[in-house]
């Protein structure tokens, strides 16, 4: 059983094996996309419901732009036709976009823009669809801010710290995830929340993202619930709750 008290309020999720699941079926790559979108609506509805206030789901890396344009082009139909006002509305849901924006085509960009304006005024969780991102990409593109401040004489390098970093980087609206999962039996991070994922706990499953489910959400979380996060102290300060 889960402990509702304690819903992390940041989730991350790499939603990986879309393909494979596809493949498995005899089918191709382009539907186990169109089945890992149902996934999508059933987690982000089921995030809300729990108390989420933060869902970051990887949804395209950089790296993604070099899979066969067929897919990519089948990725961002989907994308389009899975951006639905009234989903969003139904669940009082925000969203929004981290990643480089200028590699994707004006047309998709657009429809993304206008719905992130269209549900700015939603408060009870925040999407975040980490698209066309990668995390070396969000750093390198933090450190160029940061540069420009510096060469304009708006900040001294030694006024730079840990906060003013981090309210440089695309995704500063959002604290750093206490969860991040990953679906489909990989164990690697793919360059995704380098910087955010610092103390962040990790939970790995083999099921592949169309068959991940509410049941298989709630898991996670147990898991995640059975831990002890530390940040460097020992248990016995953690009990104390120093
Ligand atoms: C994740 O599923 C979705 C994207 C990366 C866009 P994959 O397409 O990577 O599925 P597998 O890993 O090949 O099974
Ligand atoms: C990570 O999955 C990216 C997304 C889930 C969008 P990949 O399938 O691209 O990752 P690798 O290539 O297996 O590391
Ligand atoms: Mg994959």
């Amino acid at each position: 059983m889960i402990d509702t008290d304690r819903i992390p309020r940041h989730i991350a999720i790499i939603m990986d094996g879309n393909g494979r699941w596809a493949e498995a079926r005899g089918q191709n790559r382009s539907k186990g996309h169109q089945a890992g979108a149902e996934s999508v609506d059933k987690i982000t509805a089921e995030c809300a419901r729990l108390g989420v206030k933060y869902l970051t789901l990887y949804t395209f890396s950089t790296e993604n732009w070099n899979r066969p344009p067929a897919e990519v082009e089948a990725i961002m139909q989907l994308l389009l036709s899975n951006l639905v006002e009234e989903t969003f509305m139904k669940n009082n849901v925000r969203l929004r976009i981290i990643g480089d924006r200028s590699r994707v085509a004006p047309h998709v960009m657009k429809a993304i823009e206008a719905m992130e304006e269209r549900t700015a005024g939603n408060d009870r969780m925040t999407l975040v669809l980490a698209f066309s991102y990668s995390s070396r990409w969000e750093i390198t593109d933090a450190v160029r801010r940061i540069a420009r401040e510096v060469e304009a004489g708006r900040m001294q390098a030694a006024d730079i710290d840990e906060a003013t970093f981090a309210r440089c980087l695309d995704s500063s609206f959002a604290p750093d995830p206490e969860l991040i999962i990953r679906t489909g039996g990989e164990q690697r991070i793919s360059n995704f929340l380098l910087w955010q994922c610092a103390y962040s706990e990790l939970y790995f499953t083999p099921i592949f993202w169309p068959d991940f489910d509410e049941q298989a959400l709630y898991d996670a979380i147990e898991d995640y619930q059975h831990r002890e996060r530390r940040f460097g102290k020992t248990s016995a300060q953690v009990k104390d709750g120093e």
